[in-house]
Protein backbone atom coordinates (compact mmCIF):
# COMPACT_ATOMS: atom_id res chain seq x y z
CA UNK A 1 0.00 0.00 0.00
CA UNK A 2 1.15 3.53 -0.76
CA UNK A 3 2.49 5.54 2.12
CA UNK A 4 0.78 8.85 2.44
CA UNK A 5 3.37 11.38 1.72
CA UNK A 6 2.82 14.82 3.06
CA UNK A 7 3.92 16.38 0.15
CA UNK A 8 0.37 14.82 -1.55
CA UNK A 9 -2.28 16.81 0.47
CA UNK A 10 -1.63 19.63 -1.86
CA UNK A 11 -2.25 17.93 -4.71
CA UNK A 12 -5.11 16.01 -3.59
CA UNK A 13 -6.66 19.51 -2.26
CA UNK A 14 -6.58 20.89 -5.58
CA UNK A 15 -8.40 18.19 -7.63
CA UNK A 16 -10.66 18.24 -4.50
CA UNK A 17 -11.02 21.84 -4.97
CA UNK A 18 -11.02 21.87 -8.74
CA UNK A 19 -13.74 19.00 -8.65
CA UNK A 20 -16.07 20.41 -6.18
CA UNK A 21 -15.82 23.91 -8.18
CA UNK A 22 -16.57 22.60 -11.64
CA UNK A 23 -19.25 20.66 -9.98
CA UNK A 24 -20.92 23.76 -8.47
CA UNK A 25 -20.03 26.08 -12.03
CA UNK A 26 -21.99 23.42 -13.53
CA UNK A 27 -25.00 23.29 -11.11
CA UNK A 28 -24.84 27.18 -11.17
CA UNK A 29 -24.83 26.82 -14.80
CA UNK A 30 -28.56 24.57 -15.08
CA UNK A 31 -30.14 26.80 -12.59
CA UNK A 32 -29.25 29.59 -14.35
CA UNK A 33 -30.48 28.19 -17.96
CA UNK A 34 -33.73 26.65 -16.06
CA UNK A 35 -34.24 30.48 -15.38
CA UNK A 36 -33.57 31.99 -18.42
CA UNK A 37 -35.87 29.11 -19.89
CA UNK A 38 -38.66 30.40 -17.61
CA UNK A 39 -38.59 33.90 -17.98
CA UNK A 40 -38.53 33.45 -22.23
CA UNK A 41 -41.20 30.70 -22.19
CA UNK A 42 -43.56 33.23 -20.40
CA UNK A 43 -43.61 35.61 -23.75
CA UNK A 44 -44.76 32.29 -25.88
CA UNK A 45 -47.65 32.21 -23.16
CA UNK A 46 -49.04 35.56 -22.08
CA UNK A 47 -49.31 36.13 -26.14
CA UNK A 48 -51.79 32.91 -27.41
CA UNK A 49 -54.10 32.29 -24.79
CA UNK A 50 -56.00 34.42 -26.80
CA UNK A 51 -55.40 33.02 -30.04
CA UNK A 52 -57.89 30.17 -31.79
CA UNK A 53 -56.44 28.13 -34.64
CA UNK A 54 -57.91 29.40 -38.14
CA UNK A 55 -58.84 27.57 -41.21
CA UNK A 56 -56.84 29.28 -43.54
CA UNK A 57 -53.14 31.21 -43.57
CA UNK A 58 -52.00 33.51 -45.69
CA UNK A 59 -51.49 31.96 -49.44
CA UNK A 60 -47.86 33.87 -49.77
CA UNK A 61 -46.85 32.52 -46.70
CA UNK A 62 -47.53 28.68 -47.93
CA UNK A 63 -46.58 29.99 -51.43
CA UNK A 64 -42.89 30.90 -50.04
CA UNK A 65 -42.95 27.84 -47.80
CA UNK A 66 -43.56 25.39 -50.26
CA UNK A 67 -41.05 26.98 -53.37
CA UNK A 68 -38.53 27.51 -50.87
CA UNK A 69 -39.00 23.51 -49.62
CA UNK A 70 -38.54 22.41 -53.25
CA UNK A 71 -35.41 24.38 -53.60
CA UNK A 72 -33.98 22.76 -50.80
CA UNK A 73 -34.62 19.47 -51.54
CA UNK A 74 -31.95 19.57 -53.99
CA UNK A 75 -29.43 20.94 -51.60
CA UNK A 76 -27.99 18.43 -48.44
CA UNK A 77 -26.93 21.45 -46.60
CA UNK A 78 -30.70 22.45 -45.98
CA UNK A 79 -31.62 19.33 -44.23
CA UNK A 80 -32.71 20.86 -41.03
CA UNK A 81 -34.54 23.19 -42.56
CA UNK A 82 -36.25 21.46 -45.07
CA UNK A 83 -37.59 18.79 -42.12
CA UNK A 84 -38.76 21.92 -40.18
CA UNK A 85 -41.15 22.83 -43.69
CA UNK A 86 -42.01 19.46 -44.33
CA UNK A 87 -43.68 19.51 -40.63
CA UNK A 88 -45.08 22.83 -41.59
CA UNK A 89 -46.53 22.13 -44.50
CA UNK A 90 -47.47 18.71 -44.20
CA UNK A 91 -51.31 19.55 -43.73
CA UNK A 92 -51.37 20.43 -47.17
CA UNK A 93 -48.36 19.15 -49.33
CA UNK A 94 -50.38 16.74 -50.85
CA UNK A 95 -53.19 19.97 -51.57
CA UNK A 96 -53.89 19.57 -54.92
CA UNK A 97 -54.67 23.87 -55.65
CA UNK A 98 -50.64 24.02 -53.79
CA UNK A 99 -49.73 21.29 -55.91
CA UNK A 100 -50.67 22.76 -59.64
CA UNK A 101 -48.99 26.09 -57.72
CA UNK A 102 -46.27 24.61 -57.63
CA UNK A 103 -46.30 23.45 -61.07
CA UNK A 104 -47.37 26.20 -62.36
CA UNK A 105 -44.41 28.39 -60.87
CA UNK A 106 -42.17 25.43 -61.75
CA UNK A 107 -42.99 25.73 -65.47
CA UNK A 108 -44.06 29.59 -65.69
CA UNK A 109 -41.59 30.98 -63.39
CA UNK A 110 -38.86 28.52 -62.96
CA UNK A 111 -36.15 30.64 -61.11
CA UNK A 112 -38.49 32.14 -58.50
CA UNK A 113 -37.67 29.02 -56.32
CA UNK A 114 -33.83 29.42 -56.07
CA UNK A 115 -34.57 32.85 -55.73
CA UNK A 116 -36.20 32.34 -52.43
CA UNK A 117 -33.86 29.88 -51.59
CA UNK A 118 -30.24 32.35 -51.85
CA UNK A 119 -32.64 34.79 -50.40
CA UNK A 120 -32.92 32.47 -47.44
CA UNK A 121 -29.13 31.92 -48.05
CA UNK A 122 -27.80 35.56 -47.75
CA UNK A 123 -29.94 36.39 -44.56
CA UNK A 124 -28.78 33.11 -42.65
CA UNK A 125 -25.16 33.48 -43.60
CA UNK A 126 -25.80 37.37 -42.64
CA UNK A 127 -26.59 35.98 -38.97
CA UNK A 128 -23.70 33.42 -38.79
CA UNK A 129 -21.49 36.28 -39.50
CA UNK A 130 -23.30 38.51 -36.87
CA UNK A 131 -24.29 35.61 -34.32
CA UNK A 132 -26.91 38.12 -32.47
CA UNK A 133 -27.48 37.27 -29.13
CA UNK A 134 -31.28 37.99 -29.41
CA UNK A 135 -32.73 37.13 -32.70
CA UNK A 136 -36.28 38.66 -33.68
CA UNK A 137 -37.97 37.18 -37.18
CA UNK A 138 -40.80 39.94 -37.79
CA UNK A 139 -43.57 38.59 -40.07
CA UNK A 140 -41.38 35.17 -39.86
CA UNK A 141 -44.21 33.18 -42.32
CA UNK A 142 -43.72 29.53 -42.19
CA UNK A 143 -39.96 30.01 -42.81
CA UNK A 144 -37.47 27.84 -40.69
CA UNK A 145 -35.55 30.49 -40.40
CA UNK A 146 -35.69 31.32 -36.40
CA UNK A 147 -36.04 27.50 -35.66
CA UNK A 148 -32.86 27.02 -37.27
CA UNK A 149 -30.80 29.59 -36.05
CA UNK A 150 -31.93 28.62 -32.58
CA UNK A 151 -31.32 24.86 -32.78
CA UNK A 152 -27.77 25.86 -33.89
CA UNK A 153 -27.06 28.39 -31.70
CA UNK A 154 -28.30 27.08 -28.00
CA UNK A 155 -27.13 29.76 -26.21
CA UNK A 156 -28.75 32.63 -28.42
CA UNK A 157 -32.30 33.43 -28.06
CA UNK A 158 -35.04 33.88 -30.92
CA UNK A 159 -38.48 34.86 -31.01
CA UNK A 160 -40.57 34.56 -34.67
CA UNK A 161 -43.26 36.53 -34.92
CA UNK A 162 -46.34 37.39 -37.38
CA UNK A 163 -49.68 37.42 -37.16
CA UNK A 164 -52.08 35.32 -35.50
CA UNK A 165 -52.79 33.06 -37.81
CA UNK A 166 -49.68 32.23 -38.94
CA UNK A 167 -48.53 32.20 -35.25
CA UNK A 168 -51.25 29.52 -34.34
CA UNK A 169 -50.44 27.08 -37.85
CA UNK A 170 -46.52 27.01 -36.77
CA UNK A 171 -48.11 25.15 -32.88
CA UNK A 172 -47.30 21.89 -34.06
CA UNK A 173 -47.96 19.42 -30.97
CA UNK A 174 -45.43 17.13 -32.38
CA UNK A 175 -42.82 19.46 -33.34
CA UNK A 176 -39.91 19.09 -30.89
CA UNK A 177 -38.80 23.24 -30.53
CA UNK A 178 -35.68 23.99 -28.82
CA UNK A 179 -36.27 25.60 -25.82
CA UNK A 180 -34.23 28.83 -26.64
CA UNK A 181 -37.04 29.22 -29.46
CA UNK A 182 -40.23 31.20 -28.55
CA UNK A 183 -43.39 32.55 -31.06
CA UNK A 184 -45.29 35.45 -30.45
CA UNK A 185 -48.05 37.34 -32.26
CA UNK A 186 -47.06 40.90 -33.65
CA UNK A 187 -48.62 43.17 -35.62
CA UNK A 188 -45.22 45.11 -36.91
CA UNK A 189 -47.57 47.67 -38.31
CA UNK A 190 -49.28 48.36 -35.10
CA UNK A 191 -47.13 51.04 -31.93
CA UNK A 192 -49.70 49.92 -29.16
CA UNK A 193 -48.54 45.99 -30.24
CA UNK A 194 -45.06 47.05 -30.68
CA UNK A 195 -44.56 49.12 -27.35
CA UNK A 196 -46.09 46.31 -25.50
CA UNK A 197 -43.99 43.16 -26.93
CA UNK A 198 -40.87 45.43 -26.44
CA UNK A 199 -41.53 45.70 -22.73
CA UNK A 200 -41.99 42.33 -22.35
CA UNK A 201 -38.92 40.88 -24.76
CA UNK A 202 -37.32 44.07 -22.06
CA UNK A 203 -37.60 42.43 -19.39
CA UNK A 204 -36.42 39.18 -20.43
CA UNK A 205 -33.58 39.87 -22.24
CA UNK A 206 -32.10 42.58 -19.17
CA UNK A 207 -32.84 39.53 -16.77
CA UNK A 208 -31.19 37.04 -19.18
CA UNK A 209 -28.11 39.26 -19.82
CA UNK A 210 -28.71 39.42 -23.37
CA UNK A 211 -26.75 42.49 -25.50
CA UNK A 212 -26.93 42.38 -28.99
CA UNK A 213 -30.08 42.69 -30.83
CA UNK A 214 -30.35 41.76 -34.66
CA UNK A 215 -34.04 41.47 -36.71
CA UNK A 216 -35.16 40.12 -39.76
CA UNK A 217 -37.96 41.14 -41.74
CA UNK A 218 -38.36 38.94 -44.88
CA UNK A 219 -40.54 38.52 -47.78
CA UNK A 220 -42.91 41.70 -45.92
CA UNK A 221 -41.37 44.91 -47.48
CA UNK A 222 -42.24 44.09 -51.33
CA UNK A 223 -46.45 44.52 -49.75
CA UNK A 224 -46.51 47.56 -48.38
CA UNK A 225 -46.65 50.78 -49.89
CA UNK A 226 -45.02 54.43 -48.39
CA UNK A 227 -46.81 55.20 -45.53
CA UNK A 228 -46.96 51.43 -44.42
CA UNK A 229 -42.74 50.83 -44.66
CA UNK A 230 -42.74 54.18 -43.08
CA UNK A 231 -44.77 53.06 -40.62
CA UNK A 232 -42.95 49.76 -40.06
CA UNK A 233 -39.51 51.36 -39.76
CA UNK A 234 -40.70 54.02 -37.14
CA UNK A 235 -41.81 50.88 -35.28
CA UNK A 236 -39.36 48.63 -35.34
CA UNK A 237 -36.91 51.33 -34.18
CA UNK A 238 -39.33 52.12 -31.64
CA UNK A 239 -38.96 48.63 -30.96
CA UNK A 240 -35.18 48.73 -30.74
CA UNK A 241 -35.54 51.50 -28.37
CA UNK A 242 -38.25 49.74 -25.93
CA UNK A 243 -35.86 46.03 -25.85
CA UNK A 244 -32.86 48.10 -25.32
CA UNK A 245 -33.34 51.49 -23.60
CA UNK A 246 -29.66 51.96 -22.51
CA UNK A 247 -28.09 51.03 -26.07
CA UNK A 248 -30.29 51.10 -28.24
CA UNK A 249 -29.16 50.10 -30.86
CA UNK A 250 -29.69 47.00 -33.52
CA UNK A 251 -28.50 45.55 -36.88
CA UNK A 252 -31.57 45.20 -39.55
CA UNK A 253 -31.55 42.39 -41.96
CA UNK A 254 -34.36 43.78 -44.51
CA UNK A 255 -35.07 41.43 -48.43
CA UNK A 256 -36.38 44.29 -51.10
CA UNK A 257 -37.91 43.53 -54.39
CA UNK A 258 -35.65 45.44 -57.53
CA UNK A 259 -37.51 44.90 -60.74
CA UNK A 260 -35.05 45.70 -63.31
CA UNK A 261 -32.95 42.82 -61.81
CA UNK A 262 -31.80 40.55 -65.07
CA UNK A 263 -34.27 37.97 -63.53
CA UNK A 264 -37.49 39.79 -63.95
CA UNK A 265 -36.76 39.60 -67.20
CA UNK A 266 -36.86 35.61 -67.79
CA UNK A 267 -39.74 35.43 -64.79
CA UNK A 268 -42.21 35.02 -66.36
CA UNK A 269 -43.03 32.37 -69.27
CA UNK A 270 -46.52 33.02 -70.49
CA UNK A 271 -47.75 30.06 -72.28
CA UNK A 272 -51.75 30.53 -72.82
CA UNK A 273 -51.91 26.75 -74.68
CA UNK A 274 -50.60 25.00 -71.67
CA UNK A 275 -53.72 23.43 -69.24
CA UNK A 276 -51.63 25.06 -65.87
CA UNK A 277 -51.85 28.76 -67.09
CA UNK A 278 -55.02 29.35 -65.79
CA UNK A 279 -54.74 28.49 -62.65
CA UNK A 280 -51.42 29.67 -61.98
CA UNK A 281 -52.21 33.11 -63.53
CA UNK A 282 -55.34 33.15 -61.21
CA UNK A 283 -52.73 32.30 -58.30
CA UNK A 284 -50.25 34.96 -59.42
CA UNK A 285 -52.87 37.56 -59.54
CA UNK A 286 -53.88 36.80 -56.03
CA UNK A 287 -50.20 37.10 -54.95
CA UNK A 288 -49.23 39.89 -56.86
CA UNK A 289 -52.57 42.36 -56.16
CA UNK A 290 -51.34 43.07 -52.91
CA UNK A 291 -47.39 44.00 -53.69
CA UNK A 292 -47.03 47.44 -53.52
CA UNK A 293 -43.12 48.10 -52.98
CA UNK A 294 -41.39 47.90 -56.75
CA UNK A 295 -37.82 49.45 -56.10
CA UNK A 296 -35.58 49.92 -59.37
CA UNK A 297 -32.11 48.93 -58.01
CA UNK A 298 -30.19 48.28 -55.13
CA UNK A 299 -29.20 51.95 -55.01
CA UNK A 300 -32.65 53.25 -54.83
CA UNK A 301 -33.15 50.62 -52.16
CA UNK A 302 -29.86 52.06 -50.00
CA UNK A 303 -30.84 55.31 -51.17
CA UNK A 304 -33.97 54.91 -49.32
CA UNK A 305 -32.90 52.99 -45.96
CA UNK A 306 -30.93 55.85 -45.14
CA UNK A 307 -33.92 58.34 -45.33
CA UNK A 308 -35.35 55.65 -43.09
CA UNK A 309 -32.73 56.64 -40.03
CA UNK A 310 -31.00 53.60 -41.09
CA UNK A 311 -26.87 53.54 -41.22
CA UNK A 312 -24.20 51.65 -42.42
CA UNK A 313 -26.31 50.50 -45.26
CA UNK A 314 -24.46 47.61 -47.26
CA UNK A 315 -26.59 45.36 -49.93
CA UNK A 316 -25.35 41.71 -48.66
CA UNK A 317 -22.53 39.90 -50.58
CA UNK A 318 -23.80 36.79 -50.31
CA UNK A 319 -27.14 37.77 -52.40
CA UNK A 320 -26.31 35.93 -55.81
CA UNK A 321 -25.93 38.69 -58.94
CA UNK A 322 -29.52 39.07 -60.46
CA UNK A 323 -31.80 38.16 -57.70
CA UNK A 324 -34.73 40.03 -57.66
CA UNK A 325 -35.08 39.33 -53.88
CA UNK A 326 -32.01 40.77 -52.44
CA UNK A 327 -31.19 41.52 -49.06
CA UNK A 328 -29.40 44.34 -47.32
CA UNK A 329 -27.97 44.89 -43.75
CA UNK A 330 -28.25 47.75 -41.78
CA UNK A 331 -28.03 49.62 -38.65
CA UNK A 332 -29.69 51.49 -36.24
CA UNK A 333 -28.56 53.47 -33.35
CA UNK A 334 -30.84 55.88 -31.54
CA UNK A 335 -29.79 59.22 -31.87
CA UNK A 336 -29.87 59.75 -27.98
CA UNK A 337 -27.58 56.88 -28.45
CA UNK A 338 -24.91 59.11 -29.79
CA UNK A 339 -21.35 59.88 -28.13
CA UNK A 340 -21.78 63.79 -27.16
CA UNK A 341 -18.58 64.81 -29.21
CA UNK A 342 -16.49 67.05 -26.59
CA UNK A 343 -15.87 70.58 -28.47
CA UNK A 344 -12.52 71.17 -27.21
CA UNK A 345 -12.67 73.97 -24.52
CA UNK A 346 -10.53 76.91 -25.34
CA UNK A 347 -8.58 78.09 -23.01
CA UNK A 348 -8.02 81.59 -21.90
CA UNK A 349 -5.50 83.10 -20.03
C1 LIG B 1 -44.66 36.43 -48.17
S1 LIG B 1 -44.92 35.97 -46.53
C2 LIG B 1 -43.22 35.81 -46.02
C3 LIG B 1 -43.09 34.88 -44.88
C4 LIG B 1 -41.66 34.59 -44.44
N1 LIG B 1 -40.97 35.74 -43.92
C5 LIG B 1 -40.86 33.97 -45.55
O1 LIG B 1 -39.98 34.65 -46.10
O2 LIG B 1 -41.11 32.81 -45.87
C6 LIG B 1 -45.43 37.50 -45.76
C7 LIG B 1 -45.74 37.35 -44.27
O3 LIG B 1 -45.98 38.66 -43.72
C8 LIG B 1 -46.95 38.54 -42.71
N2 LIG B 1 -47.52 39.86 -42.45
C9 LIG B 1 -48.28 40.61 -43.26
N3 LIG B 1 -48.60 41.79 -42.66
C10 LIG B 1 -48.02 41.77 -41.45
C11 LIG B 1 -47.99 42.68 -40.35
N4 LIG B 1 -48.64 43.85 -40.40
N5 LIG B 1 -47.29 42.35 -39.25
C12 LIG B 1 -46.65 41.17 -39.18
N6 LIG B 1 -46.64 40.25 -40.18
C13 LIG B 1 -47.32 40.55 -41.30
C14 LIG B 1 -47.94 37.55 -43.28
O4 LIG B 1 -48.75 36.97 -42.29
C15 LIG B 1 -47.00 36.56 -43.97
O5 LIG B 1 -46.67 35.50 -43.11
Amino acid sequence: MKQRNFMDWPEQSVVVIRTTLVYMAKKINSIWYRYKMDIWRDIYNIVLNDQKPKDNIPLTSTITAYLLRKAMGKNPGYKKEAGILDKFLSPIFNDEQIQAAYKGFHIFSPDVSDELLNRYEAIKKELDDTKPDLLIVGACGLSPLGLAYAMENPDKQVVDTDLSEIVVTRQIPTFPKPSNHQISRLDLLDEEAIKEFGQRIREAASATGLESLAIVIEGLTFYLDDEQRERLNKNLQTLVKKIKPENPEATFIFDYFTWWQPSRDRDIKSNSDHSLWKIFQNLTKNITSGQKCFMKDIEEVKEYLATQNFINIRHSRYSAKGNAHNVYVCEYRSKKNERCIQQPEILTS
